[in-house]
């Protein structure tokens, strides 16, 4: 049975259709069944958020997937077990013990009744038991049992979720293999901004239809690296303000959503943008280039590199530490550049730790191809990514490109960033493990 994402999104939810995380995905998949018969075991952890996955059910319900949820006792602060209940039209299960009696699920066959775990809100406390293997009741114990993909919309307090710990934990569970949607970005309830909102419902059904309709077949990157640089970078002149440039990340966002969908564990370095990360992506923000280079490096070993992000060639050769002030009649203060690290070339040559395959992108406003070509050559990288900005590409939804490579130059027609993405981590998947079976439509 063939499964059209696209359609059945549509016919979801049209929110869902706005988000990159979702347009990343347009593929039509195998299935071995129709969604219509999954269903998905929702563990509702404490949190302000917990109000948004009383819509989530709403919209898992309405797209015909199942719902059993296990709500923690934080969690029962914030939504009751009656809302829940009502909604998903099942039993809320709430107490590890509660579930010792004959003729209820026992809390291993629960952990494993449903397709895909998913935790919505996943607290900063959550998240640490989960790394941690602890399992002090029915939430934690369900996620040590489980058998299947736990998908986790992490939502908590800003500070809380740059912590040192938390980014831990995070790391620690991308790398046991938990997928993860969000956290956006903006104005939190506790007054605070930065990333730490939970997901919308909206792309977080996004997230699970994709977990749901992607069978191992189509996850031919499973077990590999990739590391994606995404953005502009911000290199401050004053506390206020800094040199940037016009790039939004959509290209190199959505380069990492179309990885991601192909099975690679994905680290997405990204500068300043107002995009949220994409599903199943570990993303560290950065500001400036030295920044991304530092987190980039910290990266290796990976198979593969690209660098999507538009790195500033230049920053102030000194930032002053107070803002600087404009005087009566003063000329404007000098401003002395100093060049940035180039991130692509150190990583092109970074010796034993290289990347085997290093992809950069050149955007250019003129003569295209040849500067391309010398920039490959110039940086050490295997491929590059051409693609002409004269126009509105940058912040556009649209992207022609050619790929340089050791073998010629190809062309490709302008096409929706999320296609050119597509594409892209096709010939990526190609380069690390070879023919990829089934037509690249199939993917
Ligand atoms: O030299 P140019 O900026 O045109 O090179 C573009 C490519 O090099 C992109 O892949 C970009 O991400 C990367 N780059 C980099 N570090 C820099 C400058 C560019 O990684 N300092």
């Amino acid at each position: 049975m063939v499964v059209n994402l696209s359609e059945h999104l549509a016919n979801v939810s049209p929110l869902a259709m706005q988000r990159p995380e979702t347009c990343g995905r347009r593929a039509s998949l195998e299935t071995q069944g129709p969604v219509k018969t999954k269903s998905v075991l929702l563990i509702v952890g404490g949190g302000i958020a917990a109000y948004k996955s009383l819509e989530l059910v709403r919209l898992l319900v309405r797209a015909g997937i199942g719902v059993r949820a296990i709500l923690t006792e934080a969690g029962a602060q914030f939504v009751t077990p009656l809302s829940l209940s009502a909604l998903s039209g099942q039993p809320v299960y709430q107490a590890l013990f509660d579930l010792t009696d004959e003729a209820e699920m026992g809390h291993i066959q629960l952990s494993r009744s449903a397709d895909l775990v998913v935790v919505a809100p996943a607290t900063a406390d959550l998240m640490a038991k989960a790394a941690h293997g602890l399992a002090p009741d029915l939430a934690t114990t369900a996620l040590l049992a489980t058998d299947k993909t736990v998908l986790m919309a992490p939502a908590m307090n800003v500070r809380m979720w740059q912590h040192p710990a938390t980014q831990r934990n995070l790391a620690t569970l991308t790398a046991d293999g938990v997928r993860f949607v969000g956290p956006d970005e903006g104005a939190m309830a506790c007054g605070e901004f930065g990333p730490g909102r939970m997901a919308e419902p909206e792309a977080i059904l996004a997230a699970i239809l994709a977990e749901l309709e992607a069978p191992a077949a189509h996850r031919p990157l499973a077990g590999t690296r990739v590391l994606v640089t995404a953005g502009p970078t911000h290199e401050p002149i004053d506390p206020v303000r800094y040199i940037a440039n016009r790039s939004s990340g959509k290209q190199g966002y959505a380069l990492a959503a179309a990885l991601a969908g192909l099975g690679a564990e994905v680290t997405l370095v990204s500068g300043p943008t107002a995009l949220p990360a994409p599903a199943g992506v570990r993303r560290l923000s950065v500001e400036t280039a030295r920044q991304m280079l530092d987190a980039a490096r910290a990266t290796l070993p990976v198979d593969a590199a690209v660098m999507v992000a538009a790195v500033a060639d230049w920053r102030p050769a000194a930032a002053a530490p107070r803002k600087v002030k404009k005087g009566e009649g003063a000329a404007p203060p000098p401003l002395t550049l100093e060049e940035n690290p180039d991130i692509l070339a150190t990583l092109a040559r970074s010796g034993p730790d290289r990347p085997r395959l290093v992809v950069g992108f050149a955007a250019e406003t003129n003569d295209v191809i040849s500067h391309a070509v010398g920039k490959r050559a110039r940086k050490g990288c295997d491929w590059i990514v051409a693609n002409d900005v004269s126009g509105d590409v940058m912040g556009g939804d649209a992207n022609a490109v050619s790929l340089v490579t050791a073998d010629g130059v190809e062309t490709w027609p302008s096409l929706p960033k999320d296609e050119v993405a597509r594409r892209l981590a096709l010939r990526i998947a190609e380069a690390l493990v070879g023919p990829l079976s089934g037509t690249a439509e199939s993917l």
